[in-house]
């Protein structure tokens, strides 16, 4: 079978589907790998390191694909690039399905079969091929240290012989993966750190990392069978709002990460909550991408307000693309080797277990995502 990894041509993208370190495993069970020449040049991989774990070299996107089964991409493809893939092939990217039907429809009749990354089941077993999950972690990593470099603050408390220089305070909102990741590297350094998030499980993942969790009384739990949260009523919006004003003004530093699986992101926090926290504070959100957390989020942009600094950076993994590239490239791996199973000459899309079934968007140019089957969103 050959796979071959496509260069990406997203804005802000350095991150690359597959690394070296897989490729070696890969062809190590007998696998072809062609790499797009430049296709690791922003996770700083050279076409020679490719070669050197066994891959070949092709000079564009087209050269690359001739012959393959298996096309490996990051982001989900554009118009430009689907033009270019060959009917046939199984394209293993992120597509975000549910908010993107038309071009899950385009992959289709352009006779494709689609594994859609960020379909992931959220369970142990798929837990090593789970891009969101090694995604979201770097990305609450990487969304401390912005605040940290913004806030003309320090994180730790420090005492001086001019005298205690306090622990900055940091809120995060929305504690799942990115946030406790985002809680971890904010205690690390030193703050004093507060979470929030509508599912009520979280109270105890937030605790033992050392962060307070801000209760907002209200019988309401947001999390549904599969984990996920789901929107809350206008009456719990309303309860959040009144709690977490105070807590929003007094943080140094707010790191929103609250997302809701195919909706605009939750507005958390409104512009006069942004006018009332104190000149120098930061709030960095990371949902800039879905719409933002934060009302005065300019997505790809930092605004200030009332010197209040708002950083909507997008593809914040992508800072990080050596690692973030790493990661993705086991996970990608792990995935390959579950759908080969141990013949390796051909992925499985017609397995019946759960990982196939939910990952499979498109079989053979046919839309079989049961939630688009179903009209569902
Ligand atoms: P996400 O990226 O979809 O959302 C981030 C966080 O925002 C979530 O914790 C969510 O509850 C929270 N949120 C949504 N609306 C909010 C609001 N209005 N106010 C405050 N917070 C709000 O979530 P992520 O990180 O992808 O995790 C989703 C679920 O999947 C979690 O239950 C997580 O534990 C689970 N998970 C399981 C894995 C496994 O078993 N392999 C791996 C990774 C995640």
């Amino acid at each position: 079978m050959r796979i071959c990894v496509l260069r990406e041509t997203a804005e802000h993208e350095r991150r690359v589907a597959l690394l070296p370190d897989s490729v070696k495993r890969l062809v190590g069970k007998k696998l072809e790998v062609v790499v797009q020449s430049g296709a690791g040049v922003g996770a700083c991989v050279s076409d020679a390191d490719y070669q050197a774990a066994g891959a070949t070299i092709a000079a564009d996107a087209k050269a690359a694909l001739e012959g393959a089964q298996v096309a490996l991409k990051v982001q989900p493809v554009s118009a430009a690039e689907l033009a270019v893939l060959p009917r046939g092939i199984t394209l293993v990217s992120l597509m975000y399905p549910l908010s993107r039907r038309k071009e899950v429809e385009a992959v289709a009749q352009a006779g494709l079969s689609l594994i859609s990354l960020d379909a992931v089941p959220r369970t142990t077993l798929a837990q090593m091929m789970d891009v969101l999950s090694s995604q979201a972690s770097l990305a609450g990593y990487r969304a401390v240290l912005l605040a940290a470099e913004a806030l003309p603050k320090l994180f730790p408390m420090m005492m001086t012989a001019a005298g205690t220089l306090a622990a900055a305070r940091v809120l995060v909102l929305g504690a799942g993966v990115a946030g406790l990741q985002a809680i971890a590297t904010a205690r690390r350094l030193g703050a004093t750190v507060e979470a929030y998030d509508v599912r009520k499980v979280v109270k105890e993942q937030v605790e033992s990392l050392g962060a307070r969790f801000v209760d907002v009384p209200t019988a309401e739990d947001a999390q549904t069978a599969g984990g996920y949260a789901k929107e809350v009523s206008e009456e719990t919006r309303q309860k959040q709002a009144q709690v977490l004003r105070e807590h929003i003004a007094k943080a140094d530093a707010v790191i929103t990460t609250a997302l809701v699986p195919g909706k605009k992101a939750p507005v958390l926090v409104t512009e006069e909550m942004v006018k009332a926290m104190r000149a120098g504070s930061v709030i960095v959100d990371l949902a800039a991408e879905q719409g933002g957390n934060c009302a005065v989020t300019r997505p790809g942009e930092r605004v200030v307000v009332n010197g209040v600094t708002v950083i909507g950076e997008v593809n914040v993994p992508s800072h990080v693309a050596v690692h973030a590239s790493l990661s993705w490239s086991r996970n990608v791996e792990k995935l390959l080797v579950h759908l080969m199973g141990k013949e390796a000459t051909a992925l499985k899309l017609e397995a019946s277990d759960e990982i196939t079934q939910a990952m499979v968007t498109v079989r053979d140019g046919v839309v079989v995502d049961p939630r688009l089957k179903q009209g569902a969103s």
